[in-house]
């Protein structure tokens, strides 16, 4: 019988609960008073310890419900309470909005640390507003969700909850990924300076390494075809998060074909590709850019009957006309001046450059996870070249994981933290992008030297 016991199960997953929500609140008050000392103090944001914070809570919304839909507690919730359950809806919108939340308070952290003391306002109105969010999401789960479950879940369901989320090795109940919570709040600590608590180890304030704990995207042997030419012969290739990887390599080899074949709209024959831990071939294009692998084709392939404006605003267009959309606009516009400048002229009045601007602009108004850029440089002139490269490394320092593809070898390798060489379809090197400079393979085929 559907009884409400409150047996074994139950406390042990209300227990974890909790536990988490703790270490989650104690994170959520030194981000408040790091932000305190910013707004009335005047102390320039530390880049390093508040991404280490936003790490954390980006691995908590990532580990805790990586799908969200499928979370068991929330489905049985549902179907035990009966009719709507907002609270649910709530806190399940949260889980699906942090990453981008996030991504938008790093690259304000990122600006405001560039141009202090401009842009410190902006992003303490941002880190209070997320804070608030978060706080409102501990106290919906702590007084309402947590309360309801024990009252109407009986024990099999929490039997039940326990062994799916075994299985995830969810962090409420899995042993490796509360390993990974430990370590990432051993790291906030160490970082925090004594005055809040921390113990006020010295390092760069700075970021310059960008983190690369997690692979983001992983290719093994993946084979694809046209008819019944293969292209690509079991190319192996990983990208971890916060990295530039380029991908090098004579016109014909391939590069294109794995790119499309990454956004879906190449067919796969053969191998295995994983992004953020999810089987990627299973998934349509949409989806894919709906998680942020967008893809910036070869050859500036603007709406040249177009305006600027309206271009930019296509690379939005699944997310309809609200405010975050304006504000994305003005984010792209207050990077590349010259859209701005431009923004009623139609596109194809525009120069190669300033189309490729205004690709990678579009690009960006999908809020990329992970880019994949086609060729950016081909057919520019070497200043613009030299901007274009420039842009990928802001982009990337702001948090965006990059996949360059291009024949132009040197700058690529130069801009790169790792590249692969791609020969007729086939990885014929990797290595890191100096090694790959260095390398007299590399140096005799692609570089002329
Ligand atoms: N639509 C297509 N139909 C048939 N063959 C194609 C098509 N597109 C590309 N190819 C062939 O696939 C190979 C790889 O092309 P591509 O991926 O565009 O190389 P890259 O981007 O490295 O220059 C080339 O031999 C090319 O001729
Ligand atoms: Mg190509």
């Amino acid at each position: 019988m559907n009884q409400p016991h409150k047996g074994a199960a139950s406390q042990r997953a209300t227990g974890t609960i909790s536990e988490e929500h703790l270490n989650l609140w104690r994170i959520i008050l030194l981000l408040d008073r790091l932000q305190k000392d910013m707004d009335q103090q005047g102390s320039e944001p530390d880049e390093v310890l508040i991404n280490a914070i936003l790490d954390y809570f980006e691995h908590y919304s990532e580990r805790v419900q990586s799908r969200p839909n499928e979370i068991l507690l929330f489905e049985r919730l549902r179907a035990r309470a009966g009719g709507t359950f907002e609270e649910l809806d709530e806190l399940e919108a949260d889980y699906l909005t942090a990453h981008d939340a996030l991504q938008h308070l790093r690259v304000l952290l990122h600006r405001c640390v560039e141009h202090w003391p401009e842009g410190g306002e902006e992003l303490c109105t941002a880190l209070d507003r997320f804070n608030q969010t978060l706080r409102r999401h501990i106290l919906l789960e702590e007084q309402i969700l947590i309360p309801q479950a024990l009252k109407v879940l009986t024990e099999a369901d929490w039997t039940a909850i326990a062994e799916a989320r075994d299985q995830y090795n969810d962090p409420l109940f899995g042993e490796r990924v509360r390993e990974e919570f430990r370590d990432l709040r051993h790291r906030i600590i160490n970082l925090a300076p004594e005055h809040v608590g921390g113990l006020g180890i010295s390092h760069p304030t700075r970021m310059e390494v960008p983190p690369d704990r997690h692979e983001m995207l992983t290719i093994q042997g993946l084979v694809s075809s046209y008819g019944r030419i293969q292209v690509l012969h079991e190319v192996d290739l990983t990208i971890r998060r916060g990295e530039i990887v380029s991908l090098v390599g004579a016109n014909g080899a391939g590069k294109s074909t794995l790119l499309m074949a990454l956004s879906g709209l190449q067919p796969v024959d053969a191998g295995r590709v994983t992004y953020e831990g999810e089987d990627l071939r299973r998934w349509p294009s949409h989806r894919r850019v709906a998680q942020g692998i967008i893809q910036v084709p070869e050859g500036r392939q603007v709406f040249r009957d177009m305006t600027v404006h309206d271009n930019l605003l296509m690379g939005a267009y699944t997310r309809g006309r609200g405010q975050e959309v304006e504000q994305d606009l003005e984010r792209v516009y207050g990077r590349f001046p010259i859209l701005r400048q431009k923004q009623r002229q139609l596109a194809g009045m525009l120069s190669g450059g300033q189309q490729q601007m205004l690709v990678m602009g579009r690009a960006l108004m999908a809020r990329p996870r992970l880019l994949l850029l086609d060729e950016p440089s081909m057919g520019l002139a070497p200043l613009v070249v030299e901007e274009i490269f420039d842009i990928i490394r802001e982009l990337n320092q702001e948090g965006i994981t990059i996949f360059l593809v291009e024949q132009n070898a040197s700058q690529a390798l130069a801009a790169s933290h790792r590249g692969y060489v791609l020969e007729a379809g086939r990885v014929v090197l990797e290595g890191r992008g100096e090694d790959l400079l260095e390398n007299e393979q590399v140096r005799a085929a692609y570089l002329g030297i």
